[in-house]
């Protein structure tokens, strides 16, 4: 057997192998991350076919070279308005965002402070900055302040975290982690991927919070419901980035039709700016249904609201008898999520009504 091949079987036997599907069919999604249900908004799409009527489907090019467009521009101001920070980086995607991020931040006689459960893109972005990595306990400023306090290393130190956590739902102590960088002086990266669109009006819990990390990183695809992600940061900052993030140089900027989305987006965001607070609630009703039901939605206080089963099976199994009744919810297993965590993760959308969730509470409830 190939090596692929019995890798693929040990995964098999531990029922954690992964496939692609394509669904057919109807679903109430709950597995979107398309938290505002943008991406199918008729302002969205016509700002993107506009876009893409006037510069073509791709940008032809990095954006050093000949693929820098005045709509690229134009997204990274009102992004820097979105944040409250005072520029922006785009990037082709979130996960190139924190790869180009670190590894431009942070090199081999460097320190980076991790959250635990901090996203791979973030992970994947510190090893190949070949920085030394601590991971802190998950969300635990005492540990981090340890750890920090134990380092006697002279390179720079970064602490890095998710705002939102992508797979709990939960939200980091922003404010005690940025207090602990300014008395350490450390660089603090904050990744608001699941925030943007949704906290502080839309900005970000750093937004919503008015605290300044060094960069916050985001991206389009979720709750701005297209394709692409940014970094937001002081003005030098983004020159440092232009000039030193690898994944920012040396790939093709983003093309015309995601930045325009991404306008379209803004556009909407901006003229309803209460989209967020409106997903949050319906989230907050959809917990304490999950919790009166006897479920575990462990810390999650977003609109990522995880069901814990415990073991891959139970998981999938969860998630194939939603699926035989019309609803779409995920199973994720390890190593996405640490062993004997498997859960059902459910994204609230704002295509969601209160009966829908009535309805998965009540199925969850007869499995
Ligand atoms: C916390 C976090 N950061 C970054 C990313 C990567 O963003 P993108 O899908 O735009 O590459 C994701 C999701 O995929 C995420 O959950």
């Amino acid at each position: 057997m190939s090596f692929a091949g019995k890798i693929l079987q040990e995964l098999e036997d531990q029922g954690l192998r992964r496939q692609l599907h394509v669904r057919s069919g109807k679903f109430l999604n709950f597995s979107t991350n398309d938290y505002l249900n943008l991406s199918s908004h008729p302002l969205v799409k016509k700002r993107a076919i506009e876009a893409v009527d006037l510069l073509g489907t791709g940008a032809g090019g990095s954006r050093l070279m000949a693929g820098n467009l005045p709509l690229h521009d134009e997204l990274e101001c009102k992004l820097a308005g979105l944040t409250g920070m005072e520029a922006v980086l785009v990037f082709g995607s979130g996960f190139l965002t924190n790869l180009g991020v670190l590894t431009a931040l942070a090199g081999r006689d460097d320190v980076i402070f991790s959250d635990r459960l901090n996203h791979a893109s973030l992970v994947d972005g510190a090893v190949a900055s070949r920085a030394e990595v601590r991971r802190y306990r998950h969300c635990n400023v005492e540990h981090l302040a340890d750890l920090l306090g134990a380092c006697g290393n002279a390179g720079r130190k970064i602490i890095v975290t998710d705002s939102v956590f992508s797979m709990d739902g939960d939200v980091a102590p922003l404010r005690d982690i940025y207090e602990l960088s300014v008395a350490e002086g450390c660089l603090l990266v904050v990744d608001e991927a699941h925030a943007i669109g949704v906290f502080g009006s839309g900005g970000g819990v750093c937004r919503e919070l008015g605290i300044h990390p060094d960069v916050i990183t985001g991206t389009l695809s979720k709750a701005l419901g297209g394709y692409g992600g940014f970094a937001a940061c002081s003005a030098e900052m983004r020159e440092y980035f232009v000039n030193r993030s690898r994944s920012f140089v040396y790939t093709t900027g983003l093309p015309p039709a995601s930045v325009g989305a991404a306008l379209g987006a803004l556009e909407v965001l901006g003229s309803t700016p209460e989209m967020g607070s409106s997903l949050l609630d319906l989230a907050a009703d959809f917990r304490k249904k999950l919790v009166e039901a006897g479920f575990n939605t462990a810390g999650s206080t977003s609109q990522i609201v995880p069901v814990i089963a415990g073991e891959g099976s139970a998981a999938l199994s969860w998630s194939r008898s939603l699926e035989e009744a019309g609803i779409l919810a995920v199973a994720v297993r390890p190593p996405t999520v640490p062993p004997g965590t498997a859960r059902l993760r459910f994204s609230v959308t704002l295509a969601h009504k209160s009966d829908n969730i009535v309805r998965v509470a009540a199925e969850l409830k007869g499995l």
